[in-house]
């Protein structure tokens, strides 16, 4: 009985360890495989070896090729992704291009720059959603410059301030962008939508 008992316990410790045995293009045992390797065309990842997975499914393709065969042969590189053309500048989902005024043009920006979203409730909700997740803390719930952080952070200012009651949306967008003195960019973090609705709502505290 004890013997039998640690015959299995070796059986299963050996295959245990020999089931982990995956590198190059062995990809060691795996149960069920099709839950890792797409069979669809993947943008970013090509598989070229047309061999790949044959061991693992009876399925004859049609143009000859393997289970995870995942690349396309008429483009440049096998890739699934078309590259772009050259010359293109990627535009966003609204389709608008990059935001290209630099960070020392601020009265420019301030200027000539519209709030390109409508003027619904949603938007200026959406704008207090955001706003309190990355303005709160430091210019406070009415902007009144007194959230939290301020108390350790001099310096912020409050929008109804004469300085900046009159400020443009434009301008509140560029200075999210690229901040301003000691406040931090957020441009990284905060897509242009976003920041386009943060200030709308930011005026809505001017009033
Ligand atoms: C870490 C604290 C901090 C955070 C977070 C922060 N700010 Fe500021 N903000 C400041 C400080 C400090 C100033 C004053 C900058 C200066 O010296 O002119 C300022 C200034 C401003 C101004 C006035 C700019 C001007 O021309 O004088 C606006 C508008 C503004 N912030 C909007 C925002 C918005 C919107 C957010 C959220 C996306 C935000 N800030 C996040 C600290 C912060």
């Amino acid at each position: 009985m004890r013997f039998i008992l640690s015959f299995v316990l070796v059986l299963s410790a050996v295959a245990l360890l020999t089931s982990c045995g995956a590198g190059g293009d062995n990809q060691g045992s795996e149960y069920a495989p099709n839950m890792y390797h797409s069979v669809a065309y993947e943008p970013y990842s090509q598989i070229v070896d047309e061999d790949a997975g044959r061991w693992l499914t009876s399925i004859d393709y049609p143009d000859g090729h393997a289970e995870f065969f995942n690349s396309n042969k008429f483009n440049p590189f096998r890739m699934n992704l078309r590259e772009a053309p050259e010359n293109t500048v990627s535009r966003n989902k609204n389709g608008w291009l990059p935001y290209r005024i630099p960070k020392d043009s601020l009265d420019y920006a301030s200027r000539t720059l519209k709030n390109p979203l409508d003027s619904t409730a949603a938007v200026v909700a959406d704008g207090k959603v955001l706003y309190q997740m990355y303005c709160n803390h430091c210019h406070g719930p009415k902007g009144e410059g007194n959230g939290k952080v301020s108390e350790k952070y001099n310096g912020v200012p409050n929008y109804n301030s004469d300085a900046l009651k009159n400020i443009t949306e434009g301008h509140i967008f560029h200075v999210i962008t690229y901040g301003k003195n000691l406040m931090w960019a957020h441009g990284s973090q905060v897509s242009p939508e976003d920041r386009w609705k943060i200030a709308r709502y930011v005026k809505t505290l001017q009033k």
